[in-house]
């Protein structure tokens, strides 16, 4: 009733004003000219037109800037919306790391469901607390062969963490994004002993989770080793090198599982064009079958030897061996005269190298490793340095077919994927070195976690 009075007053008062326009006592500020409608008149008022125009330019050019910037930081947000979606845009056929062209813009971003197989253990744990960190969801299968559920102790609870004891030699079926495959005994203590297990985990367990990538149309990266180039007649070595391997010798259950489990996935791969079951972009539940190669996509990393916290105490592998050895005043073993080569890689460099894989269109193989090459004596001097300057060496028969050099030639990794290790030796020793004492001293204490 007021509002109505009000308006009535108003438009009285407009009137009085139209029909005034001669009165002396009526003001002379100059009206808009009378042709114009009166909503126009209202925009070019107050200078409320170059308002919006600003308003436009600002709004569009967020939107023109917002993708590129996406582009440039794809590890920093969250990953797309539907990677299945991106999958299908991303993934041109492949051949061993040829370039492929730009990769069109991502349609949205959602968490994605990551499997890392072997994620109990020393790089899986690494990689875990990666993608963990990075906001997505996560599913480690692992049948703690060498691994520890004290890797991953800090997720436990997490409601983006699951924990599935499970030998991936038998099939399982999950529905997710990606599959980090790390499942497999990687310490030369076990090759003699577990020779037959390590052969059937790199064929029927990589023979699994290939299998269940097709299935669900899930990416598949297979972490492959430096030891398919054997004992190399090549130096450095180059993902081109064909190797120089036993087939017969006692570490072939690794070296040659390791090669039939790349032959694997290099038959995937090229065999994509089968049925796949993609991801629905709106459910994220598998879909229908469907014809679609692009679905499926595969990655080789051949990893060098890498070091740092929570590797095993007592697996055999020269760096935690010379720690242990070190911090425990025991003597550090060299096996043969100690002249043979090594590169050795921070675990915190390969897991970058390995999501950057993962996130690339680029099939691989590529080598993941730091290019630095020591002796076994060098060493050996490098860890009294850091360790213990008394420290002392004694030497034993080396073992079979142990190889006598080895140095990755990352130049494909650094120009395809933009990635190379930052960390030298003598700047990741120590890292390691807080970890091994906490837990040489628990287990000294009769706390051992192993
Ligand atoms: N660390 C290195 O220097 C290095 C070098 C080259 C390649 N790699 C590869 O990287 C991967 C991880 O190596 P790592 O050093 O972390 O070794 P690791 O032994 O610490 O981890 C392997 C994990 O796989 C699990 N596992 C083994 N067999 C399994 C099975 N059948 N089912 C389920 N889980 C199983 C183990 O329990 C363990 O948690 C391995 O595939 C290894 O061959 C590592």
């Amino acid at each position: 009733m007021k509002l109505y009075k009000q308006s009535s007053l108003i438009h009285k008062r407009d009137n009085e004003i139209t029909s005034g326009q001669n009165s002396p006592y009526i003001s002379r500020t100059p009206k808009p000219p009378k042709t114009l409608p009166r909503s126009i008149n209202y925009l070019f008022k107050e200078q409320r037109f170059l308002f919006i125009l600003v308003g436009i330019l600002i709004g569009s050019t967020f939107f023109i800037f917002q993708p590129t910037l996406s582009r440039l930081s794809p590890h920093e947000t969250a990953q797309p919306f539907s990677n299945s979606i991106s999958r299908h845009t991303q993934h041109f056929p492949s051949t061993f790391g040829a370039k492929i062209g730009r990769v069109p813009v991502e349609i949205g971003r959602r968490r994605l469901r990551i499997v890392v197989t072997g994620g109990a253990g020393f790089v899986g744990s690494h990689l875990v607390d990666k993608l963990i960190n990075r906001g997505d969801e996560v599913i480690v299968i692992d049948n703690f062969f060498t691994g520890r559920k004290e890797n991953l102790v800090h997720h436990l609870g997490k409601p983006r963490f699951e924990l599935i004891r499970h030998d991936v030699v038998e099939p399982i079926l999950l529905e997710v994004d990606q599959i980090y495959h790390l499942a497999c005994p990687a310490s030369p203590n076990e090759f003699e002993i577990l020779d037959c297990v390590i052969h059937k985990t790199n064929v029927m367990g990589t023979l699994n989770m290939l299998g269940l990538a097709k299935r669900v149309g899930a990416k598949f990266l297979l972490t492959s080793t430096s030891e398919v180039y054997g004992d190399p007649l090549e130096h450095p070595q180059k993902e081109t090198y064909w190797g120089n391997v036993n087939p017969i010798g006692v570490r072939s259950c690794y070296d040659e599982g390791k090669r039939t489990a790349e032959t694997l996935t290099m038959d995937y791969h090229r065999g994509a064009g089968v049925e796949v079951r993609a991801l629905d972009p709106a459910t994220g539940k598998a879909g229908l079958g469907q014809l679609n190669s692009d679905f499926y996509h595969v990655c080789i990393a051949r990893i060098f030897n890498t070091y740092g916290p929570r590797m095993c105490l007592d697996d055999g592998r020269v760096v935690s061996n010379f720690v242990s050895q070190a911090i425990r005043k025991q003597p550090m073993t060299i096996y043969g005269d100690g002249k043979q080569t090594r590169s050795f890689q921070y675990v915190s460099d390969l897991v970058e190298g390995l999501v950057a894989l993962m996130e690339s269109e680029h099939v691989g193989p590529f080598n993941m490793g730091n290019p630095g090459e020591f002796t076994m004596l060098e060493l050996a001097e490098v860890v009294k340095e850091i360790i213990d300057p008394s420290a002392t060496i004694e030497f034993k028969p080396n073992t079979a077919d142990d190889p006598s050099k080895r140095k990755p030639d990352i130049s494909k990794a650094k120009e395809l994927l933009n990635w190379e290790p930052k960390i030298s030796l003598r700047q990741g020793l120590p890292r390691m070195v807080s970890d091994f004492r906490n837990r040489i001293l628990n287990e000294d204490e009769g706390k051992g976690m192993k």
